[in-house]
């Protein structure tokens, strides 16, 4: 566990995946846990606002009502993400690749704005990224291009966090529906660079959305030691 302890924190993607296994051990650790999704958290939290973050205009009000009262967050988790299809880019359709820049970058607009003009004090902020913002391998198509966004995103907002330390890490392999899809979807013949994941399903290499969840809390410590704004991966860090 991060040697300090998380009383308070904020995971954007809360319904599945790493954003219900962040929710789930920072509720066990004590923490009161908020939370934004479509669906709805499964799993007991502090606060739960269901919101499409494609939405735009209606994030802004779903953060008013969520953090009402809220005058501190130790943790907020830019976690809500889109993998969009495994694709060419010529093949793309430009609206998809708009809906996945949507969620996965500009969301965290109104979000950040949000925390800013209210006055939330926040002690650290953490975007969830990819190894997919930096490698560019075939197929990757909107989700690597909105992950390289996202980093420079981060890097951006940070000069507006004086004292925040602010990051987008990427995680490493995590079993959640976004494996399912590469696992059961994707013709590995064709973009070769995801057989590396099919094959990590079910290995220790892509261990269960707890148990990375776990791994990304234990790291927050060492993660205030890099440079704020930087991009880290997780398997490096
Ligand atoms: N799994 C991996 O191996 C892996 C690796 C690197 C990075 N990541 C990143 O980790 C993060 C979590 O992904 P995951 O693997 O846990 O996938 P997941 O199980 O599909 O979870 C995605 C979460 O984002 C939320 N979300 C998606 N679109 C939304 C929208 N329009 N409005 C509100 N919430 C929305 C989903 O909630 P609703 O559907 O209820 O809205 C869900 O809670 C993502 O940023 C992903 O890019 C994952």
């Amino acid at each position: 566990m991060s040697d300090t302890p998380i009383r308070s924190a904020l995971v954007t993607g809360n319904s599945s995946g790493l954003g219900l296994g962040l929710t789930r051990m920072l509720m066990r650790g004590g923490a009161a846990v908020y939370g934004l999704s479509r669906s709805g958290c499964p799993a007991s939290t502090t606060g739960d606002v269901q919101v499409d973050l494609a939405d735009d205009a209606a994030i802004a009000p779903a953060m008013a009502r969520l953090l009402d009262g809220v005058e501190r967050l130790d943790l907020v988790v830019l976690n809500a993400g889109l993998l969009g299809n495994i694709q060419s880019m010529q093949e793309a359709d430009i609206r998809e690749l708009r809906q996945v820049m949507d969620v996965n970058v500009w969301a965290n607009k109104p979000i950040l704005d949000h925390l800013l003009s209210s006055g939330v004090e926040v002690g650290q902020i953490v975007a969830i990224s990819s190894g997919a913002s930096v490698s560019g391998n075939f197929g990757w198509s909107g989700y690597s291009i909105s992950k390289a966004a996202l980093n420079m995103f981060v890097q951006l907002y940070a000069h507006e966090f004086p004292g925040t330390p602010m990051h987008s890490l990427a995680p490493g392999l995590i079993d959640t529906a976004m494996q399912e899809y590469i696992s059961q979807e994707v013709d590995t013949e064709r973009f070769p660079a995801l057989k590396r994941l099919q094959e990590a399903r079910g290995t220790e290499v892509m261990p269960d959305n707890d148990t990375a969840a776990q791994g990304i809390l234990n790291s927050l410590e060492r993660l205030r030691t890099v440079p704020t704004g930087s991009f880290v991966d997780l398997r490096e860090l």
